[in-house]
Order: C-alpha cells, then structure tokens, then sequence
C-alpha cells in the first residue's frame, strides 16, 4: 500500500521519532503504550495517525509533542532533542515551536476569540505578526466573530478559534488529537479544510490523530499504529482506500 511521496516534496524533518517506546506501569500491569517507533513528519506535510482505540496515537502525538515524558528512544523538534532539555527549556520550545489543537477545545470562557488566538504569543511576550493573524484569522473565517466570547460561538467557530491559535504563533509543527471529533460533518469538513489549506498555502507541518477515514482523506499521508507500532503508511489517501485498509486490520487482527 505504502507509495512514495511525489518527487520535488520538500524532505526536511519538522519533528522526528526514533525507536520510541513508552511503558506505562510495571509487571502484571504493564503496558506498553509505544513499541519501539521511528516515525518522520515532514515540513509542509499534512500526516493523519490512524489505528484502533489504544493502539498508542495518541500517547505518540504526546511524547512527540513534549507532553509527555517516554521510557527510551528519542524525539527531534526541528534539530533540538527533547531529551537533551530541561522542565524550563521544554515548556519555551512547546510554546515557541509547537501548536495544539484538541477534541476539546480548551478555550478560556472569558477571553474573546481573539485574545483567545492571542493567548500563547501573549504569555510568551511576543508580538503577533499582524500580516500573518490576519491571514490566519481570514483564512479560518473568524473576521466577523473576533469579539465574541467561546459561549457565543458554535462548536465549529470554537473549534476554528483553537485552529487559528494553533496557526497564529507559526509553528514548526502542529499537532491534532482529533480536532474534528466534537464537530458535525460540515463544520468538521471546514477545519480539515482550513487545516490542509495551512499545509498547502502557508506550508504549515500537521500531524492528526483521527478515526474517520474522511478526515484521513484530507491529509498527504496516513500513518497506522497498532499495538504501540506503525504497521503501514499510505501517501494520497482516499475515504475508500483508507476505510479498505482498516477493513484488512479488522480481518487479520491488529499486528498484521
Ligand atoms: N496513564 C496511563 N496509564 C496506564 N496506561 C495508559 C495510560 N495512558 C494510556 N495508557 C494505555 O496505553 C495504550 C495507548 O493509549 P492511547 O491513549 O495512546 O491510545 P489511542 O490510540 O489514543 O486510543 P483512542 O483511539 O481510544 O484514543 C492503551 O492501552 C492505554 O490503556
Ligand atoms: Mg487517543
């Protein structure tokens, strides 16, 4: 299934796993959440983790992006290992370097939509580059919206507020654990499009966590994980090309 990237694509590695692992508890109870995973995220590259519930998703989008500590392996933001960091200096490389956007939007009630978007620049002291918010804001459609506050908005405004926040510090890389998961299929269909638009225009890095092999569609690459290990990658996926490869995990069992 595993086809390779269209020649000319640009190959710089925004954020890289290598022999990732990731043990929860001990003994009897152990679980091995990640099992020795290498995985590249390209610059430019739209990437959705697909695979089925608790195969280790979203436990790889958190040791990747910083939000989690793992047993051994490595993890590379850009050139700078994660590793080789402080508590300090990995909080100032996740607010610099890295956006969120989560199912549950984490927005402050009180904050308007911009000062939503705004928030991470302004706890880091940094100017937003206005050029570059408004493009953002415009792109998510939100001009209209910027004074309301999250209780005024719909699910999918919300969730474009939580996109536009991810996108307005320009970060390296952002990372999705199921952004669309709360939102009905147009408004879900509308933030996979601004996402991709951010990959495609802005040259934006994504990484998704999802189950919907529709949103899948959206990405350049698909990357599944069963049982805390990659076991296949698809570049130009499609619904139906997606949905046919979950098909096959179902019948072979997960580590096929
Ligand atoms: N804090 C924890 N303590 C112990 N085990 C954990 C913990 N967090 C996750 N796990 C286990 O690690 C494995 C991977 O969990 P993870 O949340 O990454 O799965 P997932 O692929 O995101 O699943 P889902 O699709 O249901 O969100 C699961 O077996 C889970 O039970
Ligand atoms: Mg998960």
């Amino acid at each position: 299934m595993t086809t390779a990237p269209a020649a000319g694509r640009t190959t710089a590695v925004a954020a890289r796993a290598t022999e990732l692992s990731k043990i929860y508890g001990q003994g009897e109870t152990q679980v091995v959440a990640l099992d020795r995973v290498s995985v590249d995220f390209v610059q430019a590259e739209f990437t959705a983790i697909m695979g089925p519930s608790g195969s280790g998703k979203s436990t790889l989008m958190h040791c990747v992006a910083g939000l989690d500590t793992f047993s051994s392996g490595s993890v590379r933001i850009g050139d700078t290992e994660l590793g080789s960091l402080k508590d300090k200096q990995l909080t100032k490389l996740r607010r610099d370097k890295i956006g969120f956007i989560f199912q549950a939007f984490n927005l402050l009630p009180t904050l308007t939509a911009l000062e939503n978007i705004t928030l991470p620049m302004d706890i880091a002291g940094r100017k937003p580059d206005k050029e570059w918010l408004d493009r953002v804001i415009d792109m998510v459609g939100l001009s209209g919206r910027l004074g309301h506050r999250p209780s005024q908005l719909s699910g999918g405004q919300q969730q474009r507020v939580a996109v536009a926040r991810a996108l307005a510090s320009k970060p390296e890389i952002i990372f999705g654990d199921e952004p669309t998961g709360n939102l009905d299929s147009r408004s879900g269909a509308e933030v996979l499009g601004f996402l991709r638009n951010s990959v495609r225009e802005l040259g934006q890095t994504v990484v998704m966590v999802t189950h919907d092999p529709v949103a899948a569609a959206y990405a350049d690459r698909v990357v599944f994980l069963a049982d805390g290990r990659i076991v296949d990658e698809m570049y130009g996926p499609t619904a139906e090309t997606v949905l046919d490869r979950m098909k096959q995990f179902d019948a072979k069992g997960r580590t096929s």
